[in-house]
């Protein structure tokens, strides 16, 4: 499932890498031209509060960190974290309100973390993060703010993980909790930790076979398993109101969790009944509150990336799709199609009635049906007749 776009930037290649470098660049915000640029080559881009700040080459420096500030017409280098021809490493950009973390490496001090603000003065190096850490940096996908704290994952030796925190100062960049070595990591392992409302942040831990959830108040007694999923969260996790929904479980196996954020608040939401209802008859089991909560949950993690909440196919990846998603408020497009034919599109994907296979099956919804339906009676109220 393609990730949300999370920035409204865009670097476009101009020049043909075949001719002598530098490149051309063109920088644009959302779809319009904002600046251009000569560079050897542009790497990592992280949008940080309406600033663009990334990775180039640009010879005769070496791979630095550059930022193209909102409305001005050209970039221009941060800082020459390490000096001259000398590539910083600079890797993992995150944003953390207006300025932006990231390893690199000065040519002294090894690979560190360093936080920047997009001025050569405001560019200094945190805490150094650890010796033995495999990496410096933070773990792809792994940075989450809650309350004005940046909370990310190192990745140590051999699969181990620590969890550490910045408030922004080299005093308050602490490590909160390592998490030890094990034999078949999972590869998703705090891969996107997600804030509550609280403040508190879930993510996951574990190996290949078997996760767990866990949060943390940036406490390391604060830091606690919250359940034994037994088998891993799948999907992402999404906020519903105060609560968290997430999907565990493998192959055809596998059910809707709900946590507060606390152990008590922890629960499986899976519906025996639904599970055991005929499959794929769309008019089998009615459609229950607990159903159709369920349905809005799955809409939410599943479907919105692409439909958009407004059921409008304006999802953020939408955009890049050929065929985009149709606008389900269409009341001619409503008054068009079967239950039965939209039911068959959700659950064996666009390529079982002659659409576009970008819209994917969820075979999983045969062990299921009252979700499914409840599923298709959300399209149906899209409907702006309804
Ligand atoms: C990766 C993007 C993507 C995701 C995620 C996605 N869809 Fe789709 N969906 C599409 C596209 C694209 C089409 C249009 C296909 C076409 O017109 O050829 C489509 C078509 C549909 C249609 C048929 C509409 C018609 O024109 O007949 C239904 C119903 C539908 N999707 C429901 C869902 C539901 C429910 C979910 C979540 C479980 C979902 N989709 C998730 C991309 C997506």
């Amino acid at each position: 499932m393609p990730q949300p776009e999370t920035d409204r930037f865009h670097i476009q290649r101009l020049s043909m890498p075949r001719h002598s470098l530098p490149l051309t660049f063109a920088l644009l915000v959302s779809s319009s031209l904002t600046a251009q640029g000569d560079f050897e080559s542009i790497g990592d881009r992280v949008n940080v509060a309406g600033s663009l700040f990334f990775v180039a080459v640009k010879a005769p420096g070496g791979q630095e960190l550059w930022v193209l500030d909102a409305g001005k017409k050209s970039a221009h280098l941060v800082k020459d974290i390490h000096a001259g021809p000398n590539s910083s490493g600079v890797a993992g950009i995150v944003a953390f309100g207006k300025r932006a973390v990231f390893a690199a490496n000065d040519g002294k001090s090894g690979e560190q973390l360093w936080i920047s603000n997009g001025t050569t003065g405001g560019t200094t190096m945190l805490t150094s993060i650890k010796a033995d850490a495999a990496d410096a940096g933070i773990a792809h996908g792994s940075a989450v703010v809650a309350d004005s704290v940046l909370y990310f994952f190192v990745k140590g030796a051999k699969g181990a993980r620590a969890l550490w925190k910045t408030d922004g100062t080299s005093d308050g960049t602490k490590l909160v909790k390592p998490f030890e070595a094990v034999a078949n990591p999972d590869p998703n392992f705090g891969h996107r930790p997600t804030a509550m409302p609280t403040g508190v942040v879930v993510f996951r831990v574990g190996t290949s076979k078997s996760s767990r959830l866990w949060c943390t108040d940036g406490t390391t007694a604060g830091t606690r398993c919250l359940c034994d999923v037994g088998l891993a969260p799948t999907g992402p996790f999404t906020l519903v109101g105060p609560k968290l929904a997430f999907t565990a479980g493998s192959g055809a196996t596998w059910d809707i969790w709900l946590t507060d954020g606390t152990k008590a608040g922890t629960k499986k939401l899976h519906g025996k009944a639904a599970a055991e209802a005929d499959v794929g008859k769309i008019d089998g089991p009615r459609t229950t509150k607990g159903n159709r909560k369920l349905a809005k949950i799955h809409f939410l993690t599943y479907c919105v990336t692409c439909h958009g909440k407004s059921g409008k196919g304006d999802g953020p990846a939408a955009i890049a799709l050929k065929p985009r998603p149709r606008d389900w408020t269409d009341s001619k497009w409503q008054a068009s199609v079967t239950d039965k034919r939209i039911l068959q599109v959700v659950r064996d994907g666009g390529t079982a009635v002659g659409l576009s296979p970008l819209m994917a099956p969820n075979p999983l919804y045969g062990k299921n049906p009252a979700v499914l339906k409840a599923l298709v009676e959300m399209i149906r109220k899209f409907d702006r007749k309804k």
